[in-house]
C-alpha cells in the first residue's frame, strides 16, 4: 500500500505571553491510500493541531513549526507541504483539491449570508472554472443527493440556518467533496449531533470514502466510534503519538499504559457504565516541559527513575504496531 501522507518528527510550539506551549513534540505517522486513520486522545493532546498543521492553518504566529516535515504523496510527488511558499494558503487554495476538512461545527465553514447552494457552487467554480453554470448546478445537486440531502433542488436555495445540524453536516461533506480530494480530514464532525444522526453521518462518510477512493483522518474522543471507523489508530497524549497500529491490534492488544487506561475509561458498545475507570490525575499543564515520559505522573505501570528522566524511544513491532514507552524498550 502506498502512503498518501507522511508526518516526520513534527514539533509545533505556540509562543504565548504566558509561555511556550509545546503542542506537538516529535510526531511521526503516516496515512496510506484509501485507509481511515482514527486519532484518539484526551482534550488538549494535540489532535486538532496535528491536522491543522497539514492544512497550513498553523503557519502564522503564535504557532511555529519548530522542526519536522509534512510530506504529501511521499512515493509519488513527495511534496513537502510545510516548505511550499503557498503553505499558509493550503487551506484556502488546495482545500478544494487534494485535502479537504470538515469540522465539528459546520456553521464555521459556511457563511450565514449566502445560500448553501451558492457556497458549494462557488467552491466548485473556483476549482473547475471550465464548467458551465448548468454543469456546476448539476454537479452540486448530484453531490447534495449523494450525501443524502432530500430534494436537493429545494435545499440548494436554503441558508445554513435553515438546515438541521445533521443536514448542515451533510452539506459540509458535499462541499468538501467538490474537488475529489485525496484526503478527507474530519475533526470530531459528529460531536454536536445526537447518536442516531451521528451513526448516519459515520455511515455516509464510510460510503463516500470508498466511492471517492479517499483516505480519511478521523478525530474523535469516542473510542467506540474510532474502533468502528478506523483501519489504523493513532493514540495521542500531551502532543505525542504514544501508540499506533491496526485498529484491532490497538484495541485488543494495547501496548501503552495510556491506551490501556483510555480503553478502561471510555465506554465500549454494550459495556456497563459502572465498569468504567476514569484515568487518574489530570493532563499536565501545556506549559510543562518533561525530560522523561509525560504520562509518568498518571501511569499505573511506571518503572521509576527511567520513566521520570528519560524520553521513551519509539519501538515498532513487525506488524507495524508502534509504542513509545520504557516498558517496551
Ligand atoms: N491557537 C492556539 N493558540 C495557543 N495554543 C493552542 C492553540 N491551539 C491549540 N493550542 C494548544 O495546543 C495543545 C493541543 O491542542 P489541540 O487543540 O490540538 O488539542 P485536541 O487534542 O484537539 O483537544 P480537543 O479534544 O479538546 O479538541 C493544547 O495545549 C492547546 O491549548
Ligand atoms: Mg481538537
Amino acid at each position: 500500500m502506498q502512503r498518501i501522507l507522511e508526518i516526520k518528527d513534527l514539533s509545533i510550539n505556540f509562543y504565548l505571553r504566558e509561555g511556550v506551549v509545546h503542542a506537538l513534540t516529535d510526531v511521526n505517522f503516516e496515512v496510506f491510500e484509501n485507509e481511515t486513520l482514527g486519532v484518539i486522545g484526551e482534550s488538549g493532546s494535540g489532535k486538532s493541531v496535528t491536522v491543522q498543521s497539514i492544512l497550513g492553518i498553523l503557519s502564522q504566529p503564535p504557532a511555529k513549526i519548530v522542526s519536522g516535515s509534512i510530506y504529501f504523496e511521499p512515493e509519488k510527488r513527495n511534496l513537502e507541504l510545510n516548505s511550499l511558499p503557498t503553505y499558509g494558503d493550503i487551506y484556502r487554495n488546495v482545500r478544494w483539491n487534494d485535502i479537504s476538512m470538515i469540522f465539528q461545527e459546520p456553521m464555521s465553514s459556511f457563511s450565514p449570508l449566502h445560500s448553501i447552494g451558492d457556497q458549494i457552487s462557488e467552491a466548485l467554480t473556483l476549482h473547475r472554472p471550465e464548467l458551465s453554470e448548468a454543469d456546476v448546478l448539476n454537479v452540486c445537486l448530484g453531490l447534495l443527493e449523494k450525501v443524502g440531502i432530500p430534494s436537493p433542488a429545494i435545499f440548494f436555495k436554503r441558508y445554513p440556518h435553515e438546515f438541521s445540524g445533521g443536514m448542515r453536516q451533510r452539506a459540509m461533506i458535499a462541499m468538501a467533496l467538490v474537488c475529489n480530494p485525496k484526503i478527507l480530514i474530519a475533526d470530531e464532525p459528529t460531536t454536536a449531533l445526537d447518536v442516531t444522526i451521528e451513526a448516519q453521518i459515520l455511515e455516509l462518510l464510510e460510503a463516500i470514502k470508498s466511492e471517492f477512493n479517499m483516505s480519511m483522518i478521523y478525530i474523535s474522543h469516542d473510542l467506540a466510534v474510532i474502533g468502528e471507523i478506523s483501519d489504523r489508530i493513532l493514540v495521542m497524549y500531551f502532543g505525542r503519538v504514544v501508540e499506533s497500529g491496526l485498529a484491532d491490534e490497538v484495541i485488543d492488544n494495547p501496548l501503552h499504559p495510556y491506551t490501556r487506561a483510555l480503553l478502561k475509561s471510555i465506554p465500549k458498545i454494550d459495556q456497563p457504565i459502572e465498569s468504567l475507570e476514569p484515568i487518574e490525575g489530570t493532563i499536565p499543564s501545556p506549559f510543562e516541559v518533561h525530560t522523561g515520559c509525560p504520562f509518568y505522573s498518571r501511569c499505573s505501570e511506571r518503572l521509576g527513575e527511567i520513566c521520570l528522566n528519560q524520553k521513551p524511544a519509539n519501538k515498532t513491532y513487525n506488524n507495524g504496531h508502534t509504542v513509545s514507552c520504557h516498558l517496551h524498550a
